[in-house]
């Protein structure tokens, strides 16, 4: 029974205890972004978990943002509040079924998402991010064929904006599957002046509405930078947490699905988090990822191009 005790507090005294370090994405809980040391995309997130001397990462995201963690610092332990926090994009791309699809194309490489699993990670080439993935498909030889996946809405724009064929694999993220094209033109009728920040992972029909396009840092940084007083963001809407901290004069407003609002498009996954299971993970060092040593080693390879790559 944890009530009554001082979660922030219990939280700060365990990671000085353990010395970890709390990483978040930025679609986590707002009270989870304000306690974490850092707070990143996924690019950022893999590079400071390549490089901390904490003795255990605690990481508020996902299970594959985990994993890469452990992938890149074998020798700390990685803990998750949440071992269910998946990702439909994971999900969509089972291993077996990707190793079939690389072997029917034996003369393509594969540029894979990293909201993919270990093993996935392993039977790739070469990892990308939404804030490298262009740069790194921009250094591929124009002749090298190219399997991309998971994300078909990421290939797609990636596609689109360089000119480049892919064969691409059917994932989507369901969050940003689920934002609605006639919401969001209503929304633009209400608010003429305001911009439309969209992630990558959103489908071409709302992609063409954007005025920017880019990785959760990205959008973040657009969201600061820009002159105009209101911002429409395309992306899982804890982000607008951070803007609001940053520009608390200006308004931001979720992309709306279906329903008229921005509710239905929080991640499912990332939400399992709780500054309950936080403390419970610094606490017992558990749940705490494992990978095998073969599939790590295997795994990294491509992680490690996609840090040499986008660097
Ligand atoms: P980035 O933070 O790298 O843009 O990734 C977004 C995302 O969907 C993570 O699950
Ligand atoms: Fe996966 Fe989408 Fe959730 Fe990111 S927002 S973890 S891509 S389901």
């Amino acid at each position: 029974n944890l009530s009554g005790l001082d979660l922030r507090a219990e939280i700060d005294r365990l990671r000085k205890e353990k010395n970890a370090v709390i990483l978040a994405h930025y679609y986590q809980k707002p009270e989870l972004q304000d306690l974490a040391d850092f707070v990143g995309d996924s690019l950022e997130l893999s590079r400071i978990a390549a490089e901390t001397d904490a003795d255990v990462i605690a990481f508020c995201g996902v299970k594959f943002m985990a994993e890469t963690a452990k992938i890149l610092s074998p020798d700390k332990i990685v803990v998750l509040p949440d071992l269910d926090a998946g990702c439909s994009l994971e999900d969509s791309c089972p291993p077996d079924k990707f190793a079939a699809f690389r072997a029917q194309h034996p003369d393509h490489i594969a540029l894979t998402y990293i909201n993919c699993s270990t093993e996935v990670k392993a039977l790739s080439d070469i990892i990308v991010t939404s804030s490298s993935a262009e740069k790194i498909l921009s250094q591929i030889p124009a002749d090298q064929k190219i399997i991309f996946g998971p994300d078909k809405h990421l290939g797609g724009y990636l596609q689109r904006k360089l000119g480049r064929e892919m064969l691409l694999w059917p994932g989507v993220c369901i969050v940003h599957e689920a934002f609605s094209e006639t919401e969001l033109l209503k929304l633009k009728a209400q608010y003429p002046d305001a911009p439309v920040a969209a992630h990558p992972e959103c489908p071409a029909h709302i992609i063409d509405h954007a005025d920017m396009v880019g990785s959760t840092s990205a959008i973040l940084k657009f969201a600061k930078e820009t002159p105009s007083e209101v911002v429409i963001v395309a992306t899982e809407p804890h982000i607008i947490h951070q803007m609001e901290k940053a520009v608390p004069e200006k308004t931001f407003i979720g992309a709306p699905g279906a329903d008229g609002n921005c509710n239905c498009n929080i991640c499912p996954y990332m939400a399992l988090n709780t500054m309950e299971k936080l403390y419970v993970a610094l606490r017992d060092l558990e749940p705490r990822i494992e990978l095998d040593e073969e599939l790590r080693l295997q795994a990294k390879k491509s992680l490690d191009r996609m840090l040499e790559m986008a660097s």
